[in-house]
C-alpha cells in the first residue's frame, strides 16, 4: 500500500510531466522527493512538511510564496497541487507562470472532493490551451503550455489590508490568499477579543498559538496601551507560510512586539510564557479534525509558567473541557454566545 496522498500518486503516473527541470508546488508528502526521476524545486506552505523535505539536500526548496533565490524561467515542467482556498490557486499559478521558461508544461492535479473542477477553470483562464490528461484516483490533471511567463513575482504584490475594530480599538491587519479569516474578522476571534479587553490577562508575556494573521497580538498590546498599561510582548505561531508573512506584517505596521515562529503545533517551540491565548484550527481538508487541537491542549501546560493561564476560543460544540480540566487545571467558561465559547484554564500549581 502507498502512503501518498492520491494527487502525487496521479503525478507518479504520468511520468512524461516529470521530464527535464521539474517544480512542485504545494507538495504535502516529502516521500515524493524520492520517488520522482531527478532532483528539482520543492515548495510547500505547510512548516511541519517544510521540516521534513529539509532531508532532501538535492532538491531546491521553499517555505511558501516568498521567491528570494528563485530564478525566473528556470523549469521545463510546473506542477501545481490544488490549493484548498480558490485565491490560492491564482497565486500558486502565478508563481508557475514565474518559474517556468517559456513553452514549459504547468500542471494542475486535485481531487474531486477539493474541488479540482473549479479549480480547472481557474486554470484554463490562465492557460488557455490547458486540458484534461488524465483522471484517476478521485483526481484529475489538466496541463497546458507557458505561452506567457511573468518575468516578476512578488509575495508582497497579493498583500491587502483590513482595518479592524474591538472594544473601540482598530489594528491593520495583513491578508494573502489562502490565510484565515482573509478580509474580515472571525466571529470567534472577536469573541474572544472582547472578553480579553472585558477579563484582560493576568501575564504581559503572551503567546497567541496558531496566530493567523497576527490580529490577536497585535490587538492586545494596541488595547493594552489604549488603557494606559504597558503593551507586553505577545510571540505567536502557526504552520501555514502565508499566515506568518501576515503575522510579522501586521506587527511590524502596528508597532507590536513578539518574534512569529513557522512551526506545526509546539513541537520545536522552546520558552514559557505568562498566558497563552488561542482560537485554535479545528479543520484539515474538508472534515472536522479536532486532533490537532487535542494534542496542542495535552501539551501546553509545558509552556506556561506555574499558575499561567491558557485563554481558548473554540465553537461550542467542540469537546475541549474535559480536555482542559485534565491537562492543565480548573476551568472556567468565561463567555459564551450561540456559536463560541471562550474558556479560561490556570495551570496546576505544582503541589
Ligand atoms: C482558527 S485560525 C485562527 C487564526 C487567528 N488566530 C485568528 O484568530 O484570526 C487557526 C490557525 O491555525 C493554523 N494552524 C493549523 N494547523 C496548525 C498547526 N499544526 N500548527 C500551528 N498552526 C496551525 C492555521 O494556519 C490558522 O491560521
Amino acid at each position: 500500500m502507498s502512503s501518498l496522498p492520491n494527487t502525487h500518486e496521479v503525478l507518479l503516473r504520468n511520468s512524461q510531466l516529470l521530464e527535464g527541470r521539474v517544480a512542485l508546488l504545494g507538495v504535502s508528502a516529502p516521500e515524493l522527493l524520492q520517488r520522482c526521476p531527478s532532483a528539482g524545486l520543492a515548495m510547500t506552505e505547510h512548516a511541519g512538511v517544510y521540516q521534513s523535505l529539509m532531508s532532501c539536500t538535492d532538491w531546491q526548496l521553499c517555505f511558501g510564496y516568498e521567491s528570494e533565490g528563485l530564478q525566473a524561467g528556470s523549469f521545463d515542467s510546473v506542477i501545481v497541487f490544488l490549493p484548498k482556498a480558490r485565491a490560492e490557486l491564482d497565486l500558486r499559478l502565478a508563481m508557475a507562470q514565474f518559474l517556468g521558461r517559456q513553452g514549459a508544461c504547468l500542471v494542475v492535479i486535485g481531487e474531486k472532493k477539493e474541488g479540482v473542477a473549479g479549480g480547472a477553470k481557474q486554470f484554463v483562464q490562465a492557460i488557455p490551451d490547458g486540458l484534461k490528461i488524465d483522471s484517476a484516483r478521485h483526481c484529475q490533471v489538466w496541463a497546458g503550455t507557458n505561452r506567457q511567463p511573468k518575468a516578476t513575482f512578488s509575495l508582497t504584490e497579493y498583500l491587502e489590508w483590513t482595518p479592524v475594530t474591538c472594544a473601540g480599538v482598530e489594528v491593520a491587519v495583513a491578508g494573502l490568499p489562502g490565510v484565515f479569516s482573509e478580509g474580515e474578522l472571525d466571529d470567534g476571534t472577536r469573541l474572544l477579543l472582547d472578553n480579553l479587553a472585558d477579563k484582560p490577562l493576568s501575564g504581559d508575556k503572551v503567546l497567541d498559538f496558531a496566530c493567523g494573521a497576527g490580529v490577536i497580538g497585535a490587538w492586545l498590546q494596541a488595547y493594552r496601551q489604549s488603557t494606559g498599561k504597558e503593551p507586553g510582548v505577545v510571540d505567536g505561531l502557526d504552520v501555514q507560510a502565508q499566515a506568518v508573512a501576515c503575522a510579522k506584517a501586521t506587527y511590524q505596521r502596528a508597532g507590536a512586539r513578539g518574534q512569529i515562529y513557522a512551526l506545526d503545533g509546539l513541537a520545536g517551540l522552546d520558552g514559557h510564557w505568562q498566558a497563552v491565548v488561542t482560537n485554535p484550527p479545528f479543520h484539515t481538508g474538508v472534515r472536522t479534525d479536532t486532533s490537532m487541537t487535542e494534542h496542542f491542549i495535552r501539551q501546553v501546560a509545558r509552556h506556561l509558567v506555574p499558575g499561567g493561564e491558557l485563554r481558548l476560543v473554540a465553537n461550542s460544540f467542540l469537546p475541549y473541557e474535559a480536555l482542559l480540566q485534565q491537562f492543565i487545571g480548573p476551568v472556567q467558561k468565561l463567555v459564551q454566545d450561540k456559536r463560541f465559547t471562550v474558556y479560561r484554564a490556570f495551570q496546576r500549581l505544582p503541589r
